[in-house]
């Protein structure tokens, strides 16, 4: 079967491992919550149990899961529109990782090149679970049927896996089950860069706290940040073809686009011919505008996990009127007395 003999359905998930920052909201938040304005159902997903393949402290895990709901909700994941969950509520995610993870080859394995970097030299002394990772990563998005999954470029790989696992499923059992899942992957445009070094995506691992936007950072801080982000000395260009060689330069335009739902081109054909001194404090009032209604909403949020948890609670019950089936059919296929 083609993805387009299934319901369209779209899955995508994000570590709670804290930090929320301007490049997860604007490589993908902010495109999950256009994509439930579409015609598919969209589930998002707090991937707890992706987060503890590397030490967690407990106390942190649960606070960064609830912010990272918070700020799915804060930025326009309407619980209404989009079932909304933290994975280890829906154990059906789980539970077929472990059937993926008799399917998976070992070779498959270990040619995954998140798990090499991730586990770096001291690869004997990662847990299986992050040798495992991809095999679950599988099962998040096979246990729904998803047919469309929005992801970074460094999450390819995976997706290529997950296709894989669904191929050999089907025809180790001889079934039409799995469908093969197309991954939507997006462009560089919405790639974030460090605001300190415009060659490293913006990241919470970097050891500078000036190098991103976190969305809880308050407007004096957004601002001090954008206008001591690295640039060059020359005057903003007036077409793209001008950003080539100038990675700071084409990081600071592209987030004005992408904060802007504008393109490249049509900031430049505003902006161009502006020196950084102009247009640094164009960039941090937008960035001041848009993302300040998000973390404080966020924090109002926060004051009441009570609330956060019920909406958590709620989405697990609707994840799991799809999830149990589509788990019974599995265990059903691959021999399961039941
Ligand atoms: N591995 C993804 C990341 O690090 C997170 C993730 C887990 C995910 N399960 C998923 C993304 C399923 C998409 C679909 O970004």
């Amino acid at each position: 079967m083609s993805p387009s003999d299934f319901t369209p359905r779209v899955f995508s998930g994000i570590q709670p491992s804290g930090d929320l920052h301007l490049g997860n909201y604007l490589g993908a938040i902010k495109r999950f919550v256009s994509m439930q304005e579409d015609a598919y159902e969209t589930v998002y997903c707090m991937v707890d149990l992706h987060a503890i393949t590397v030490w967690q402290d407990p106390a942190a895990l649960r606070h960064n899961t609830r912010e990272l709901a918070a700020g799915f909700i804060a930025s326009g994941i309407s619980p209404e529109k989009s079932i909304l969950i933290n994975q280890s509520q829906v154990p059906e995610h789980a539970q077929l990782a472990w059937i993926f993870n008799c399917v998976a080859r070992m070779g498959w394995m270990k040619r995954m090149t998140q798990f090499k970097d991730k586990a770096g030299k001291n690869a004997e002394a990662a847990s299986l679970g992050l040798f495992g990772y991809p095999a679950l990563m599988a099962a998040d998005i096979l246990v729904y049927h998803a047919t469309h999954v929005p992801v970074g470029d460094d999450q390819k790989q995976h997706l290529e896996l997950t296709r894989d696992i669904a191929t050999k499923f089907n025809h180790d059992y001889g079934v039409d089950f799995f469908p093969l899942t197309e991954p939507v992957i997006k462009g560089a445009a919405t790639r974030v860069m460090s605001l300190r070094d415009g060659a490293k995506k913006m990241s919470k691992s970097d050891p500078s706290d000036a190098s991103r936007i976190n969305m809880t950072d308050d407007a004096d801080t957004i601002a001090k940040k954008i206008r001591k982000a690295k640039t060059d000395p020359h005057a903003l260009p007036s077409e793209a073809a001008g950003l080539e060689d100038r990675p700071e330069a084409r990081n600071l335009v592209n987030i004005y686009a992408a904060l802007n739902d504008q393109t490249v081109e049509a900031v430049l054909a505003e902006v161009g011919g502006q020196q950084f001194g102009t247009f640094k404090p164009l960039l941090a009032e937008l960035a001041v505008a848009k993302l300040s209604p998000i973390s404080q909403e966020m924090a109002r949020l926060m004051a009441d996990p009570a609330e956060i948890d019920r909406i958590l609670a709620r989405g697990a019950g609707q994840a799991r009127e799809i999830t149990v089936p589509i788990l019974e059919k599995t265990y059903e296929i691959v021999g399961m007395v039941r």
